[in-house]
């Protein structure tokens, strides 16, 4: 019992850091509740996410910080951490560490 308690303990800890892990698959995340009602279905003429695909990273949170009109209010709030993961969830390309922020790996 005490040994089924502390297995279950252990694996909600290894489970835990998986989702607090800045990175592309928290990009996944915020890309789908904040940009694909727009980007995925190319809504306005919002570039679709292959189109995203091919932009650098600098650019993409270019586009985060200063949003045109239409984009301001799904973007308002985003992190800096928020805009380099969804960006590099979109580039696939690994983003090195800037100031406090650590690197993002694409994967
Ligand atoms: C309400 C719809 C909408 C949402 C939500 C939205 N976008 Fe956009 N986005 C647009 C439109 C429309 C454009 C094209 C603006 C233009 O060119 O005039 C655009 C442009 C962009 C661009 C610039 C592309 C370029 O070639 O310069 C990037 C990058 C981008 N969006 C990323 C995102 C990301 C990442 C999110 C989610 C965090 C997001 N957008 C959420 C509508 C949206």
């Amino acid at each position: 019992m005490v040994r089924t308690i502390a297995v279950a303990l252990g694996l909600a800890l290894l489970a835990a850091p998986a989702f607090a892990e800045p990175g592309p698959a928290e990009g996944a995340g915020i890309y789908q509740a904040r940009c694909a009602m727009c980007h995925a279905s190319g809504l306005a003429n919002a570039p679709l996410p292959d189109k995203l695909a091919t932009l650098e990273n600098d650019k993409i949170i270019e586009a985060l910080t200063n949003p045109v009109p239409m984009m301001a209010g799904a973007v308002g709030g985003m992190s800096e951490q928020d805009k380099r993961d969804v960006a590099v969830f979109l580039t696939k390309k690994t983003m090195p560490a800037k100031g406090d922020l650590p690197e993002v790996k694409a994967e």
